[in-house]
């Protein structure tokens, strides 16, 4: 039983339905998390595994599948990789769609493309100009390859293909974000919802040449009585890692179903644990995250700071400088152009 699941995990699973369509999977991971925005296709009751192969396969859409022995329900999905569960009990495994071809069109997982899924799309703008997405508008997982490596990011296909660079989801479980510059460098967060993308990844995503100079910042706050607030920052930019990765931009605009609600942005470098450029505050080390820190002694820290450590109790850091003491149940950042 051990030796069948070991060689599974190591073998890619060829499933063919007709001579002329064929799909590959490989096992990927479950996730245990409490916050969860899956893109489901459809759920559907199966015999076995191999059914639930099958239903992924017929689907050009799909591009990544979850079974469960228990319940021997097969649900598929649009996007991603793995599967995030808030339990395993249920015996469930997911697999991800590496490729799949049907009458000469190949589904590939979101952002590759090609007959051997060869291609990569540089940025979500470019996938949305492209229509990785296939009319879908909805946030999904992309592939994307603005510098050396892929990595997996969400884009709105709602608006433009905006990425996401960071999220913050109260009804997830645990994220430390009190991390070193190494850390907030390469990204960290085991769920999108959850994450920080990488000072590294935005600085390439900005600088990739073909692009036009200019991006934007979007900062969504969502409250828990679903009320909103976003805050728009114009021309973006960030310095390099020699320079301190220092932020700007020219003007901000804001607007909410609630009034004023315009949060601080500081031009400031970016500061951590081990690599603080706020002095005596100490900022990243009292509120237990990296930040754009005010390097200003007599600026409180909080000023827009959106990544401290959080563990559910409803009181966590990176609320702190909540504008009307309402709380925040999600928030997140977004880097595109428009
Ligand atoms: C999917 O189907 C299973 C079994 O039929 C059911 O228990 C489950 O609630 C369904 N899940 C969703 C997300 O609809
Ligand atoms: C952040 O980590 C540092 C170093 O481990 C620690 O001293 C500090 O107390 C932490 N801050 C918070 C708010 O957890
Ligand atoms: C969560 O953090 C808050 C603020 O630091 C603290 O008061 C609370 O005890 C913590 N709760 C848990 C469950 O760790």
């Amino acid at each position: 039983m051990k030796l069948v699941a070991i060689l599974g995990f190591h073998l890619t699973l060829i499933f063919v339905v007709k001579s002329l369509s064929h799909s590959y999977f490989s096992k990927s991971s479950i996730i245990i998390n409490t916050c969860n925005s899956d893109n489901l296709i459809k759920n559907v009751t199966v015999q076995h595994r191999f059914q639930c192969s099958a239903v992924c396969s017929q689907d050009t859409d799909c591009r990544r599948y979850l079974y469960c022995e228990s319940d021997l329900s097969c649900k598929t999905y649009l996007d991603g990789t793995d599967c995030i569960l808030s339990d395993n009990s249920g015996d469930c495994s997911c697999y991800r769609k590496d490729i799949g071809c049907t009458g000469g069109m190949c589904t590939c997982p979101l952002g590759y493309y090609g007959n051997k899924c060869e291609n990569i799309i540089k940025d979500c703008l470019e996938g949305f100009a492209a229509n990785v997405h296939r009319g879908h508008k909805k946030h999904l997982l992309t592939f994307i390859q603005p510098g050396s490596t892929p990595f997996e990011i969400i884009c709105d296909y709602n608006f433009h293909g905006i990425m996401r660079i960071l999220g913050r989801d109260k009804s997830c479980l645990f994220q430390n974000f009190n991390k070193t510059m190494q850390e907030y460098r390469n990204g960290f967060g085991i769920v999108p919802n959850n994450r920080w993308i990488g000072l590294e990844r935005i600085y390439e995503i900005i600088n990739t040449p073909a692009d036009p100079p200019s991006f934007n910042i979007i900062v969504y706050m969502i409250r828990s009585d679903d009320s909103y607030c976003q805050t728009y920052f114009y021309n973006f930019d960030l310095s390099d890692a020699g320079t301190g990765y220092r932020i700007n931009y020219d003007t901000s605009l804001h607007n909410s179903d609630f009034g004023g609600c315009g949060i601080p942005f500081g031009r400031n470098r970016f500061s951590t644990i081990d690599d603080d450029r706020t002095g005596s505050k100490s900022c990243p080390r009292t509120y237990g995250g990296g930040w754009w820190f005010n390097e200003d002694p007599a600026v409180d820290c909080t000023n827009g700071f959106f990544t401290g450590t959080m563990n559910g109790s409803g009181v966590d850091n990176y609320l702190l400088d909540d504008p009307h003491s309402q709380p925040y149940s999600e928030i997140y950042v977004m880097l595109g152009i428009w």
